[in-house]
């Protein structure tokens, strides 16, 4: 997979943007000072692939302050066939266009256009709530598995239908009709994270004794709200006999998603025990499995996007991590210094986007082609 073209306008901090990309680069380094607009481009690319911010940010504050509207594009190419992507978003409703064509649902669309993203905000998969490590491998398996996707999507509607009625206590003989349709796809949301999560978890193992280089033993652990071992009528079974501690709690205290997955060192909890560096380090190395993985399920390479995390590491794994993404077609890594560029051995591929070229009070205009 590799992006052709990329435009924009109106969109964060730029008004206008337009850049080819050479298809015969691999490593393109976005340089420019801090606040120029890097993680933006990043950001804007990698919003064709989970049609939202990976910084969490509302679709309204993406576009330009002042502005009505965003438009973002990207042509890209996949195994011969061109895609060219258009969305624009006017603070109310989204259009997309996709090679000219009206498409209504950004569903449509998912899982075509695949990037992933390492952040720096990556450790709080580690070390964050577990909300955040739900949603992290929700995107995950729902990008190489589109009937979990469905899934997901499913489960989050009846939930909020059923907490409705949980909290208002009208119309209550629908809980056991929502409970019934929640213990089939409870089952298969619990066997699918279940058949995922063993693969990355043999991958990060070995993953992190390749790169850590800290002889800890690692692992990671999914404990489903409701256990694995049981078939559909044992969870309709539990929700019959939790119905009334439901009514009176005013909400689901059952379901997948209460699941947590849990990082652990040496059998500890990662966040209680490892340091920053071996938390950052983790996080790093369940992107690439993510990007690994992907690439195998999905047939074709993801596009890379790294924003300022190779520099933090020491050079050994520097070097190590570098040479992990040499098997990939294109990656997009923002720096803002030179030093970077003796990390590659493939000097041939690297293409430059200076943001630095023009500026205009951060509002951009920008012609480039790299
Ligand atoms: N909706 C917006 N309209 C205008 N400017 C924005 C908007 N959102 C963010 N910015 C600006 O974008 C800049 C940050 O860009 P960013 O890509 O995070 O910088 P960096 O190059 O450091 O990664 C800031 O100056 C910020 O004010
Ligand atoms: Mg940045």
């Amino acid at each position: 997979m590799k992006l052709l073209q990329i435009h924009a306008t109106d969109y964060r901090n730029y008004r206008s943007i337009s850049i080819d990309i050479d298809p015969t680069g691999k490593y393109f380094i976005i340089k420019a000072n801090n606040g120029s607009g890097k993680t933006n481009l990043l950001e804007l690319i990698y919003y064709f692939t989970y049609f939202k911010s990976f910084r969490n940010t509302a679709d309204s504050d993406l576009i330009l302050h002042g502005q009505k509207q965003f438009m973002i594009e990207i042509k890209y190419e996949d195994d011969g066939i061109t895609d060219d992507i258009i969305i624009s978003y006017d603070g109310n409703k989204k259009k997309i266009l996709c090679n000219e064509k009206r498409l209504n649902k950004l569903s449509d669309l998912f899982s075509r256009f695949i990037s992933v993203i390492f952040s720096a905000t990556d450790i709080d998969i580690i070390t964050g709530s577990p909300i955040i490590r739900r949603n992290f491998f929700n995107m995950f398996f729902s990008l190489i598995d589109s009937s979990y996707f469905s899934d997901i999507k499913t489960y989050a509607a009846i939930l909020k239908q059923k907490n409705f009625i949980l909290k208002n206590k009208t119309n209550t003989d629908l809980i056991d009709i929502y409970n019934r349709q929640l213990s089939n796809i409870i089952y298969r949301i619990t066997q699918t994270r279940q058949k995922y999560i063993t693969e990355v978890r043999n991958r990060f193992i070995t993953k992190y004794n390749e790169l850590g280089e800290f002889n800890k033993k690692v692992d990671i652990r999914y404990i489903p709200s409701l256990s694995a071992d049981r078939d559909i009528n044992s969870i309709y079974k539990l929700f019959c006999q939790k119905k009334d501690d439901e009514l009176n709690a005013g909400y689901s205290l059952l379901g997948s998603h209460r699941d947590c997955y849990n990082f652990y060192m040496n059998g500890r909890l990662f966040s209680r025990y490892a340091s920053f560096g071996q938390c950052r380090l983790a996080a790093l190395i369940i992107k690439l499995i993510q990007a690994q993985y992907t690439a195998e399920i999905k047939k074709t390479m993801p596009v890379l996007l790294f924003d300022d995390v190779i520099l933090e590491l020491d050079e050994i794994r520097k070097r190590k991590i570098v040479n992990c993404i040499r098997e990939y077609n294109q990656m997009f890594i923002t720096f803002t210094e030179d030093i970077f560029v003796d990390l590659f051995d493939e000097k041939e591929y690297i293409r430059m986007i200076d943001l630095n070229s023009e500026n205009n009070n951060f509002i951009r205009e920008q012609g480039s082609s790299v």
